[in-house]
């Protein structure tokens, strides 16, 4: 869960550039995030996160029957982004927005959003409603181009706060041996007897994934002796958003109206010359 990373991490992306989603939910899925190219000073705009997935498939609960999947979100932007005020969306972000709630990463972090779990389903598309900061009241702000970076999961993870396992795993057999005994004990888990070379160990697999080993089996230490139940899956993407002075735009307007009134009189002098020219009869 989004607020899994924050009570773990200060930093939500690792100096790899990793986002810590990662650490727990295993899998790779796609996210996509669109943002506008450039964006003026205390102007709101919107990033829109994609979390595509197949809402046909089930994965399974805390319990291991089958259930939906859900979405969540972090969206890291340049220093002094910060979520739009509600009362500067427009109609239609406000609609957009409607019923999502969004948390900022820590308390002097305004610039990190979070947002999840949310039901998949419906939200495939998380829309982030975002003011630009203002240069001009700000003097640790700058006109320039900025990084943001996105993370997206869909799904349950793999790894608890505490590193262990979830039920949403593979688990694999710990020795190599042959499995001698497969039993169900008192919580409904499946616990796999292998006799190594060095005695009998078991391995306790939890509702959720399906066994893929039956007694007599020889298995090898490290390998799956379960499917993999988890069909969700953890993407991050990195985007660029330029923060960019009106008045730039104001003088490249201007030149490129001094360029084309240049073009015209140039065009118009050479009339008056070809003019001048068929009066003297060249
Ligand atoms: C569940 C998102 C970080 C471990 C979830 C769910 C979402 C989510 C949306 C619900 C999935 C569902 O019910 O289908 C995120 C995001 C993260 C993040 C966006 C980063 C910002 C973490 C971290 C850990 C973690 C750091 C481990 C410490 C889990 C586990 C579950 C889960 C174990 C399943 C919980 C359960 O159903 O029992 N996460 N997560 N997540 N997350 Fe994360």
């Amino acid at each position: 869960y989004p607020f899994w990373a924050q009570q773990n991490y200060a930093n939500p992306r690792e100096a790899t550039g990793k986002i810590v989603c990662a650490n727990c939910h295993l899998a790779k899925k796609p996210t996509r995030v669109e943002v506008p190219q450039a964006v003026f000073p205390d102007t709101v705009f919107k990033a829109v996160v994609e979390i595509p997935y197949d809402t046909s498939v089930q994965q399974v609960s805390g319990s291991g029957s089958p259930t939906g999947l859900n979405v969540g979100a972090v969206v890291m932007l340049p220093d002094g982004f910060t979520l739009a005020p509600q009362d500067r969306l427009s109609e239609e972000l406000k609609e957009e927005t409607a019923g999502i709630y969004y948390t900022q990463y820590s308390d002097d972090q305004p610039n990190i959003l979070l947002v999840g779990p949310l039901p998949g389903d419906q939200h495939q598309e998380i829309v982030f409603p975002i003011l630009s900061p203002d240069p001009a009241t700000d003097s640790a702000i700058h006109f320039g181009k900025y990084q943001v970076h996105v993370g997206a999961n869909r799904g349950r993870g793999q790894v608890t706060v505490e590193g262990e396992k979830t039920n949403n795993a593979i688990y694999t057999a710990p020795v190599a041996g042959t499995v001698s005994a497969i039993s169900t004990d008192a919580n409904g888990a499946t616990v796999v007897e292998i006799t190594g070379a060095s005695g009998s160990v078991t391995e306790t697999v939890p509702a959720g994934p399906t066994l893929t080993v039956a007694v007599g089996d020889v298995v090898e230490a490290g390998l799956p002796i379960t499917n993999d139940p988890n069909v969700g899956g953890f993407g991050q993407i990195d985007a660029e958003v330029v923060l960019q002075n009106p008045v730039r735009i104001y003088g490249l307007l201007a030149f490129f109206a001094a360029v084309a009134l240049a073009q015209i009189m140039l065009v118009l002098k050479k009339r008056q010359v070809e003019k001048v020219q068929a009066a003297e009869g060249f």
